[in-house]
C-alpha cells in the first residue's frame, strides 16, 4: 500500500478490513499490541497519510477510519484481558490441601544453646545463675582476684583496656568477688558470659569467647566436692561414662589450683586425635577459693571454704561437635549454624 495522500477510498476500505481481521485474529495482548503498532503506530500507513493530507473530505474519512480502528482495538483489548484472566483462573487453581511453604524460624546460636544447657544443669543442682559485668574495674578483674601488679594479664598487650582502671573482663572470675561482696555464705552460683582477651584470631583463639564461672562457698567444702560437682557436670555434657581427673596448676585466686580433665568421649580413653592420644581432655581451671580472697570481701577464712571453676563454652562446643576452627562460631554462616 502506498504511503501518501493518494491513498484512495478503496484502499482505505481494504486497509480497514485488513486491520479488523488482524484485530480479531489477535489472541493475546502481545499480538494485539503488535497489530496496533502495525496499523496505528507512528510509522503506519494510516497515520502517515493523515499527517500529509490536505483534502478535507479525504481527511474526514481517514480520521473516521482511524477512530473506528482505535475503538475496535480497545474492544478487543478488553476481551483479551477477560479471556486471559479466565484462563489464569482456571489454570492456576489453588489446591488448599497441598502442604504450604514453611517459613524457617530462626533458632538459638550453638553457644547460646550450650549456655542454657549448662545453666539448666546447675539450676538442677540448686545453684543460682548470676549476671556478671563485661566492663570491669581493674580492682575486680585483677586486684581482688589476688593478681599482683606485675601479673602479665594486667598488661595492655594481653587485655583490652577502656581507660587506666577499666578493662573488658578477661575472665568471668570477677563475678566471684561481686557475689561474695553482695552476700554471705552459703553461696552456690554460676555466672556465664563473654570474656575478652587481646588475642589474634586463629583456629583455637578468638578475642571474644564465653566462660562459665562456678563458685561454692560454705562450711566444710573440700576438693572432693569440686571433683564430684565437675564429674556430674561433665557426665551431663559428655555422657554417663565420663570420668574426671585433676592436674595441679596455678591460679592466683585458688589454692590449691587444679586443671580438670575429662576422659575422652570419643575413644573412651584409649587414645585418639581429639584427646591427642592421652585419653584425657583439658576442660578449664578450678581450685579451692584462695583464703586471700576472703580478706577482700570480708569473710571469716577460718569458718568458710569453697571451690571455684571456670570452663570455656566454645571449647565444649568444639569438642562435642568436632568443629575444626573456633572462628566458625563467629562467622554467622547459616550453613554451619543450621546444623545445630
Ligand atoms: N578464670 C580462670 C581462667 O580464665 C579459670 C578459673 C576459674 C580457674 C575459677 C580457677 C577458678 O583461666
Amino acid at each position: 500500500m502506498v504511503c501518501d495522500d493518494s491513498l484512495r477510498a478503496v484502499d482505505v476500505q481494504a486497509l480497514e478490513l485488513e486491520a479488523k481481521k488482524a484485530i480479531s485474529a489477535a489472541s493475546s495482548s502481545e499480538e494485539l499490541d503488535a497489530a496496533r503498532v502495525f496499523y496505528l503506530g507512528r510509522n503506519a500507513v494510516l497515520p502517515q497519510a493523515l499527517r500529509k493530507i490536505r483534502d478535507r473530505d479525504k481527511g474526514r474519512i481517514l480520521n473516521e477510519t482511524r477512530r473506528n480502528l482505535a475503538e475496535a482495538f480497545e474492544i478487543r483489548r478488553e476481551e483479551i484481558a477477560r479471556e486471559e484472566l479466565e484462563r489464569r483462573l482456571s489454570e492456576e487453581v489453588v489446591d488448599v490441601t497441598l502442604p504450604g511453604v514453611s517459613i524457617a524460624p530462626g533458632h538459638l546460636h550453638l553457644i547460646t544453646q550450650i549456655r542454657r544447657e549448662i545453666e539448666d544443669i546447675f539450676l538442677g543442682l540448686g545453684y543460682e545463675v548470676i549476671d556478671g559485668r563485661e566492663v570491669e574495674t581493674t580492682y575486680y578483674n585483677f586486684t581482688a582476684l589476688n593478681m599482683p601488679t606485675w601479673h602479665p594479664a594486667r598488661s595492655p598487650l594481653a587485655s583490652l583496656y577502656l581507660n587506666e582502671e577499666t578493662v573488658l573482663r578477661t575472665e568471668t572470675s570477677p563475678a566471684q568477688i561481686h557475689t561474695m561482696e553482695d552476700r554471705d555464705p552459703p553461696i552456690y552460683m554460676v555466672s556465664l558470659g563473654r570474656v575478652y582477651r587481646r588475642d589474634t584470631p586463629d583456629s583455637t583463639h578468638v578475642p571474644i569467647f564465653h566462660q562459665v564461672e562456678g563458685l561454692a562457698v560454705d562450711e566444710g567444702i573440700t576438693l572432693a566436692d569440686l571433683k564430684g560437682t565437675l564429674r556430674y557436670v561433665m557426665r551431663s555434657l559428655f555422657g554417663e561414662k565420663r570420668d574426671i581427673r585433676f592436674r595441679t596448676h596455678y591460679f592466683p585466686f585458688t589454692e590449691p589450683s587444679i586443671e580438670p580433665d575429662v576422659s575422652c568421649f570419643l575413644c573412651e580413653g584409649s587414645g585418639c586425635g581429639v584427646c591427642r592420644h592421652s585419653g584425657w581432655i583439658e576442660m578449664g581451671g578450678a581450685g579451692l577459693v584462695d583464703p586471700k580472697l576472703y580478706e577482700f570481701v570480708g569473710y571469716e577464712p577460718s569458718r568458710y571454704s569453697g571451690f571455684a571453676f571456670g570452663l570455656g563454652l566454645e571449647r565444649i562446643a568444639m569438642l562435642r561437635h568436632g568443629l575444626p576452627d573456633l572462628r566458625q562460631l563467629w562467622e554467622n554462616d547459616l550453613r554451619l549454624l543450621r546444623q545445630f
